[in-house]
């Protein structure tokens, strides 16, 4: 059996189509089960909650294989962005580790360390350290930003382009490599294989290096919606959005924490090698938006 956690989410709703057609005994950990969709039905649900890590213990009855991708890019409710990911990874090791799991795989992302200036990348940096020092055969996934169409980053993007200047925060000249969320889905299913590549650490990266404001002006161009970009000054944007946030609270439509995420860059020297190690040649995103013409 194996448990995916974060099942609805971008990159786990496509590998968990992928695992269902491929008629593999899976258990998702979800806050709300109707959010798998038709899925649901294919697969065991474990009720469960990253703020709430005694319910990992029922779900990882009889498991063999973890693939945990829940994560949190702003606070809930129930839990900080540091419980939602760094302790509530960490309580999930131990679980799995006293459940008899055998292998774990963790998806974590570039560029996280415990000094880095964000609460998320710093809170990864941590659970890839209960991660690796577990008695489990480990594995660290970590992706450059990943994206699909219609994902809600450009959701977002194309409602702000409803107005004729699109603001973007801070500089814009962080970098990345995107990634297809397809093509992330894809690299995992070698991982969970009985003979798995080999390595214990991957890094996703697609083939194209791209500034956080080249990104914006593909998606705005994928929309059909090409609008000069206004760069607001970070320290504008961080009172803004924070105060947004202490009013509407989980009902914000961006918060500061999502929003310094693209002020600091994820990139891999090793560009696409490990997707290609797993079987995978990321497409550009330019083909993937169907911009190629
Ligand atoms: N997207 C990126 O650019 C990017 C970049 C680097 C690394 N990563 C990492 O890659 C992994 C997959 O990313 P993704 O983009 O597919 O994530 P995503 O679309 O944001 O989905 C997050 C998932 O986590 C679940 N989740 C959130 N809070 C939860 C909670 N309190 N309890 C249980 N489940 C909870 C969500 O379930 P609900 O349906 O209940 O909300 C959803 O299934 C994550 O670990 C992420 O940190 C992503």
């Amino acid at each position: 059996m194996l448990l995916l956690t974060g099942a609805t989410g971008l990159v786990g709703s496509r590998l968990l189509r992928r695992l269902t057609a491929a008629r593999k005994p899976v258990r998702c950990l979800v806050r709300d089960p109707r959010r798998l969709g038709e899925d649901r039905v294919r697969v065991q649900i474990a009720l469960g909650d990253l703020a709430d890590p005694p319910s990992f213990r029922n779900a990882l009855r009889g498991v063999t294989t973890v693939v945990h991708l829940a994560a949190a890019i702003r606070d809930q409710p129930r839990g900080s962005i540091e419980e939602l990911n760094g302790i509530a990874t960490w309580r999930m090791v131990q679980a799995a580790e006293a459940a008899g799991v055998r292998r774990f795989i963790f998806f974590s992302a570039l560029g996280a360390t415990a000094h880095d200036r964000t609460r998320f990348l710093r809170a990864k940096a941590l659970a890839e350290e209960a991660v690796l020092a577990a008695d489990l055969e480990s594995v660290i996934v970590a992706p450059s930003i990943i994206y699909a169409p219609g994902d809600p980053f450009s959701t977002l993007l194309s409602r702000m382009a409803l107005a004729p200047i699109v603001p973007i925060s801070g500089n814009g000249r962080a970098r990345y490599q995107p990634i297809w969320a397809e093509d992330v889905a894809e690299c995992v299913l070698p991982l969970l294989g009985a003979v798995r590549p080999g390595e214990d650490r991957y890094e996703l990266a697609g083939p194209d290096t791209l500034s956080y404001t080249e990104i914006t002006e593909l998606l705005l161009a994928a929309a059909g919606r090409p609008r000069p970009l206004l760069r607001v000054p970070t320290p504008i944007v961080s009172r803004t959005l924070r105060a947004t946030e202490a009013l509407l609270k989980s009902k914000a439509p961006a918060t500061w924490d999502e929003a310094e995420l693209m002020e600091v860059s994820m990139l891999t020297s090793r560009g696409t090698t490990d997707a290609q190690i797993l079987g995978v040649r990321p497409e550009p995103m330019r083909s993937v938006l169907k911009l190629d013409d």
